[in-house]
């Protein structure tokens, strides 16, 4: 599937950046191949317009911003949040020609980030209930950018099979390779699975799972919200820890994307501080990134043209490609790919 040919995708909220990074003024973004600049408003909230000016077509994340408008850096013309010129500082009579107007996107703040929907979205903002829920602290674990395809990101993080190989050096157990059943609970939007998943815990793992047994089990309750969101909802039953993990695998273009991990945690700073759990989860992730990195990044969500072989652990992954696919066919598009590779 080629994220940008898909034009109901753009229908979905996305995490772009978080709303610290617009201290420094309009940042760029390049959503599903469509280059946009967030800035601050008038009010402290975040707005997304087009990135390209109706003058001479500058960049406007290469202006400033003034009064919560964005003004271009080439010829000063100013816009409001709508994306409406709203001065021309060359004609004085302030006289602006119709039409004048840079298209504007849903723009909206949650969990500290910037989330932007380019055409009126299908879904609300992906809810996380802890961000609500009283004793838990939220921890933005990292954003990076990633060259492969969101959804192999989604389907990796339900897919029991890989701990064992790609995070042998890690918490998975080389020899025991036959993977934990999932009991799926789906939604129209998505699906929630549970499931029990024994892991090995490294000795320094202590202040994180609270555990000193070298293996237990974690109980994983984990969400994906279509179509390139997840959570990753593990408890360690011994401690009674929750470390949720929630991501947003934003879709930059066919080959990349940009992928926050927010971080959930039900204990204190004093018990396990922020660093530290960064630092845990880091080499996980690359883990998970490497290998990923050396996929296809057109991953198909028509199974029916047998580019890719499956098992039986791959099901939640063939779920989220009959949900897509179904998606693409409700609202009329097929999914465009790229041409075959030759035998
Ligand atoms: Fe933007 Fe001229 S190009 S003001
Ligand atoms: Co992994």
């Amino acid at each position: 599937m080629l994220v940008t040919q898909q034009k109901v995708l753009r229908k979905f909220w996305y995490a772009l950046m978080p709303m610290s990074a617009l201290d420094a003024g309009p940042q760029p973004f390049t959503l599903l191949g469509e280059n946009i600049v967030v800035w601050k408003g008038k009010d402290g909230k975040p707005a997304a317009l087009r990135d390209r000016c109706c003058h001479r077509t500058a960049k406007l994340s290469k202006g400033f911003v003034e009064n919560g408008n964005i003004v271009c850096g080439y010829h000063g013309w100013t816009y409001d949040c709508s994306g409406t010129c709203v001065r021309i500082p060359q004609s004085p009579d302030s006289r602006i020609p119709q039409g004048a107007q840079v298209p504007a996107y849903h723009c909206d703040e949650r969990y500290g980030y910037v989330w932007v929907a380019l055409e009126d979205p299908l879904q609300p903002i992906p809810y996380f209930p802890e961000e609500e829920a009283p004793g838990y602290r939220r921890i933005l674990q990292f954003y990076e950018r990633w060259n492969t395809s969101p959804l192999r990101v989604m389907e990796n993080s339900f897919d029991n099979s890989h701990f064992s190989f790609v995070h042998k050096a890690n918490f998975g157990m080389i020899d025991n390779p036959v993977p934990a059943k999932y009991e799926f609970r789906p939604n129209d939007w998505g699906f929630e699975a549970e499931t029990h998943v024994p892991v090995r815990n490294p000795e320094a793992s202590f202040r994180i799972t609270g555990t000193t047994e070298p293996v237990t089990e974690r109980h994983l309750t984990n969400r994906w919200y279509m179509p390139f969101s997840r959570r990753f909802g593990c408890v360690y039953p011994a401690s009674g820890i929750h470390h949720i993990i929630y991501n947003c695998a934003t879709p930059i273009d066919d080959g990349s994307l940009m992928l926050v991990q927010w971080l959930y945690r039900n204990d204190s700073e004093a018990s396990c501080s922020t660093q530290e759990l960064i630092d845990w989860d880091r080499p996980i992730t690359s883990e998970d990134r490497d290998i990923l990195e050396a996929t296809d990044p057109d991953a198909c969500v028509d199974t029916r043209r047998r580019v890719e072989f499956h098992m039986e652990s791959d099901k939640p992954g063939l779920m989220m490609r009959r949900m897509l696919m179904d998606l693409l066919t409700r609202h009329g598009e097929e999914e465009a790919h790229n041409p075959p590779e030759a035998p």
